[in-house]
């Protein structure tokens, strides 16, 4: 059994379907949900989940040596992180002790739309600014760099020239309930290629 510490600050809605994905099975455990927004609506979610939840402090996550962050993770012997709408840039102390044991969902197909600044409505806004016939999600291991880690999983959706930027997070929305989990699930069984 492996133990998995989903990392969230806004919504909750794929921390959910992560926790509800593994419950009850033996391949992983949703140990703990770190958040850096202490009005998160994902709190809520962890809460009526019965998943502990700690908020920490944009000081705890960003800075060079994140103590309380990594003694949290080894309190609950974390071997996998999931970042699930997680605003902020992960320690690069952190991407050095979890190398290729970080991933991360982002809304959009990378690197198209990627980079500091590209989360939540405001890919799906420069999305339709462009004019793309598609989008999707891109599922990735995390490194020291913005949304540059590898690539494991990518799936698309069709838009048409009428679609808003709220109609497009909604099909990339379908897209990441769809798939998040389940390649979660097979990286972690070791049969995506690393
Ligand atoms: C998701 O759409 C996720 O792909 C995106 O934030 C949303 C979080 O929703 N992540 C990023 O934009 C990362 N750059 P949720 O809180 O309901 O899971």
């Amino acid at each position: 059994m492996k133990n998995i510490a989903i990392f969230a600050s806004g919504s909750g809605s794929n921390a959910q379907n992560i926790i509800q994905h593994f419950n009850g099975g033996n391949i992983a455990q949703v140990k703990h949900i770190i958040c850096s927004n202490p009005k998160a609506y994902v709190l809520e979610r962890a809460a009526a989940l019965g998943v502990p939840a700690t908020v920490m402090g944009k000081g705890d996550l960003t800075s060079d040596t994140p103590y309380a962050l990594m003694q949290l993770l080894e309190a609950d012997a974390i071997d996998y992180i999931i970042l699930a709408g997680y605003l902020q840039k992960i320690p690069a102390a952190l991407t050095a002790a979890y190398a290729g044991r970080i991933i991360n969902i982002h809304p959009a197909l990378l690197p198209k739309f990627g980079g500091k600044g590209m989360y939540g409505i405001h890919v799906h806004r420069a999305v339709v600014a462009a004019g793309e016939k598609l989008s999707g999600i891109t599922i990735h291991l995390v490194d020291a760099i913005y949304d540059n880690g590898k690539i494991l999983f990518q799936a698309q959706c069709p838009l048409t020239p009428l679609d808003t930027p709220e109609d497009v997070a909604a099909k990339v929305q379908a897209l990441e309930q769809q798939h998040y989990p389940a390649v979660i699930e097979q990286y972690i069984k070791g049969n995506v290629s690393r």
